[in-house]
């Protein structure tokens, strides 16, 4: 651990006269309090705290497994059920009512094929990931399920948290008997990172708890900031932020978790082309390390995991149980709507004519207007002169959420919405302006919206995110294509062809989510001692390449698409070298996804590992140090987890 003063000398910050650094700021949520003491498990061993500096007796070849001779007794399941009390679950898979055997329930089958994906069913759901190909497609959803449903790639059992105590006991007894662990909040991620054949998984998804505290101060931040537990999901993040008359930056999407995957990787929602990344805000963090301990880190406490934490990865470090965030004045957003393409869409659709890539995209349909018939050299023309516009909205610290899909028969659409912080109505549209002149000047035909079209919103509680999500199979390939990429044109002209080819000519969605959160945005801590990839200071305009795949499909088709699809992703890397990729949109099968999701941190990061987790407790796909694990597949699908975990 680095002493502050130190810490501080270290920053050229301990000159006479300067203010002497703040002493610890700990705040802890009432289910923090409850914590493993050495006395409670005097009776129950399988529970003991590891040392860190004594790791290992003997290297396992690979994680217990069910039915292998090492598989923790029944017995010893049901002490560590009664220790829990009650926290413990073995789940069923909800999916098996659709298939044959003592769970088959055609009611429940039907309401959970059409409508369970309209409430917060699968989001309260203790197996569910919302991306299921990684399980291994045992136990698909559907009407018309044949065959078993077997549990694939979903844990064995359960932890549904309710203390740091649960977490402790948790990680503590899967240490001590060699079992695979799994972390969930949201089960949001697209890579599987949140189930695991044979593992225990530590769900986090009920720790609700949150507060605004109107004035914290934590080394050069003094000012208001917020405490969110960690299964705090986004729309319940926006929620409170109403009540608290306050914004915090958080997900776009309404049922991402604030706390999870999102913040331990970068995290962008709409503010952060003004304040930065999800992790840029982090002022305080709670968690339990993989020796068993429950530490609090921030810039004075526990430097590695300070520096870790913050960009180098969920699943990997600990379970954290709470953050502490800045947090800053109530504020409105405008969201100015572009949306053109070459095709006419047939005038009625309004829903599931479209076609799928759009609906499972953008969970809905773009409107149906200005299409132009058969005129795509303006419509990439138009295209390209959109992105390029961006850079002007983020001068106003606003962002480009947009998406150009591929219809089929050579026509194509492009959706983007401009959505910029506390300006009105009428300085949006004079902002926007000369993009729709030249727009226009190209024969496309959109006009601008009347100030009275585009009101400003309250950005907290805006009433428009909910709190349902339907478990899809999308794949993502991301780059953040940095400001050079845009401002050299003849680099631009490359770049973009690049994207137009990968949508043209590959069939693929280009998604661009058109932030930039420099430094200078982020503020304190922000980039100070962050392991968030440096690439994300220098972009303007992240985005990926995505498809929407089948939930069942061999791992030959697989490999064929994945085939497919490096033709074009290779290009973004040539011609975006030392730039990278965010693990959270990124895929799971990335090839040298060290560079791509970590960059220049990934080395100091890994050596954090070795000395944080040398039993490499926590394990997911393409996280910090999994290079030395693999999932054995049964199907031999890449980056599924329907396997056994061995070392490499
Ligand atoms: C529909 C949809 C919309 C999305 N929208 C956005 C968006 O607007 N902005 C954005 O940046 N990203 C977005 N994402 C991507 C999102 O950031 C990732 O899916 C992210 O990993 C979700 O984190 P989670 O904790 O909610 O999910 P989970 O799948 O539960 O967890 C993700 C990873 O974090 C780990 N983890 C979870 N909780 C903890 C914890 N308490 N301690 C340690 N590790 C933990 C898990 O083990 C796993 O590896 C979206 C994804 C989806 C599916
Ligand atoms: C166990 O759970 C019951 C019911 O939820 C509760 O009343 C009791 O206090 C709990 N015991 C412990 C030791 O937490
Ligand atoms: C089948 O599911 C329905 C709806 O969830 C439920 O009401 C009913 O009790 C179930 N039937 C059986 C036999 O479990
Ligand atoms: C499932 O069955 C329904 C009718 O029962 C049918 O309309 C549908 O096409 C079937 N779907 C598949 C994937 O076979
Ligand atoms: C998990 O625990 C919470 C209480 O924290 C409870 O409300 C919820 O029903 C439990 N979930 C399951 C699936 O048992
Ligand atoms: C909310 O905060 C703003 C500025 O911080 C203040 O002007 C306003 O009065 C507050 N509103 C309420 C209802 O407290
Ligand atoms: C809309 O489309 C449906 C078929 O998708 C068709 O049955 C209906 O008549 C159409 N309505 C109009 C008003 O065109
Ligand atoms: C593609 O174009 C052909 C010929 O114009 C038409 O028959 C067909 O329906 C179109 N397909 C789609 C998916 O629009
Ligand atoms: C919003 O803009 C006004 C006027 O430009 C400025 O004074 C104010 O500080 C801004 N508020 C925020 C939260 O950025
Ligand atoms: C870039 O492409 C445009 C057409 O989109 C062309 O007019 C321009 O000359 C090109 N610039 C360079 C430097 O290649």
């Amino acid at each position: 651990m680095m002493h502050a003063a130190l810490l501080f000398s270290l920053l050229g910050l301990a000159a006479a006269g300067s203010p002497k650094p703040a002493k610890q700021t700990k705040v802890l949520f009432p289910y923090e309090k409850t914590v493993l003491t050495p006395s409670s498990i005097r009776s129950f061993p399988s529970l003991s705290f590891g040392d860190v500096s004594k790791p290992v007796h003997s290297k396992p070849k690979c994680r217990t497994f069910p039915g292998t001779s090492d598989w923790p007794s029944v017995t010893e399941w049901s002490k560590f059920g009664n220790f829990l009390n009650g926290s413990l679950l073995r789940p069923e898979p909800a999916q098996a009512a659709c298939y044959p055997g003592p769970l088959q329930n055609q009611t429940r089958c039907q309401w959970l094929v059409t409508q369970a994906g309209q409430t917060h069913f699968w989001l309260d759901e203790p197996l569910t990931t919302l991306t299921e190909w990684p399980q291994g497609s045992t136990c698909v959803l559907s009407a018309n399920a044949t065959g078993e449903c077997e549990r694939g790639g979903w844990p064995e059992y359960v932890v549904n948290v309710t203390s740091v105590r649960d977490v402790q006991a948790a990680v503590n007894f899967a240490r001590n008997k060699n079992l695979r662990v799994v972390i969930k909040n949201t089960g949001h991620d697209f890579g599987g990172r949140s189930m695991g054949a044979g593992s225990l998984s530590i769900w986090v998804h009920n720790l609700k708890t949150f507060e605004y505290l109107p004035s914290f101060t934590m080394g050069k931040y003094t000012g208001p900031a917020a405490h969110v537990g960690a299964g705090i999901e986004s729309f319940e993040l926006f929620n409170h932020m109403f009540k608290s008359n306050i914004s915090l930056v958080g997900p776009g999407w309404g049922t991402v978790g604030a706390v999870g995957g999102w913040v331990s990787v970068a995290g962008h929602g709409t503010l952060t082309s003004k304040y930065g990344l999800g992790a840029d805000q982090v002022l305080s963090i709670n968690v339990v390390t993989a020796d068993g301990q429950f530490l609090t880190v921030d810039p004075f406490n526990h430097d590695d995991l300070w520096f870790a934490l913050r960009g180098g990865g969920g699943s990997t470090w600990g379970v954290i149980t709470s953050v502490v965030v800045k947090a800053y004045p109530p504020i409105n957003t405008v969201t100015v709507p572009l949306n053109f393409g070459n095709i006419g869409f047939p005038s009625n659709s309004t829903d599931g004519t479209y076609p799928l890539p759009i609906r499972v995209a953008t969970g809905q349909p773009p409107p149906n207007t200005n299409f132009m018939n058969n005129k795509p050299d303006q419509f990439w023309e138009g295209v390209k002169i959109s992105y390029h516009y961006c850079l002007k909205v983020q001068e106003l610290g606003g962002y480009c959420f947009s998406y150009i899909f591929p219809l089929g028969n050579n026509s194509f659409a492009f959706t983007s919405n401009q959505i910029i912080p506390n300006i009105t109505a009428s300085e949006a549209i004079a902002a926007l302006q000369p993009l729709y002149t030249q727009l226009n000047a190209l024969s496309i035909p959109v006009s601008l919206p009347s100030s009275g079209q585009i009101l400003p919103t309250l950005y907290a509680g805006n009433g428009q995110r909910t709190g349902s999500s339907n478990p899809a199979n999308t794949r993502y390939r991301s780059r953040l294509f940095p400001r050079k990429n845009l401002v050299d044109p003849a680099l631009w002209n490359k770049t973009f062809a690049a994207i137009r080819s990968g949508v043209e000519e590959g069939g693929l969605v280009f998604h661009g989510w058109g932030y930039a959160p420099t430094c200078k945005k982020a503020g304190y801590p922000g980039c100070e001692n962050s392991a968030v990839h440096p690439a994300w200071r220098e972009t303007v305009l992240p985005a990926a390449l995505m498809e929407v795949i089948p939930a069942r499909w061999t791992a030959a088709q697989a490999k064929v698409n994945d085939e497919h699809t490096y033709k074009y992703t290779d290009v973004f890397k040539q011609l975006t070298s030392g730039a990278g990729s965010y693990m959270n949109e990124g895929d799971p099968a990335e090839k040298n996804w060290q560079d791509s999701f970590f960059g220049v941190n990934y080395k100091k990061l890994l050596k954090i590992k070795g000395k944080r987790d040398p039993w490499g407790l926590f394990w997911a796909q393409t996280t910090v140090g999994s290079e030395e694990w693999r999932v054995a597949t049964a199907d031999g699908y890449p980056a599924g987890q329907n396997g056994r975990l061995c070392r490499v």
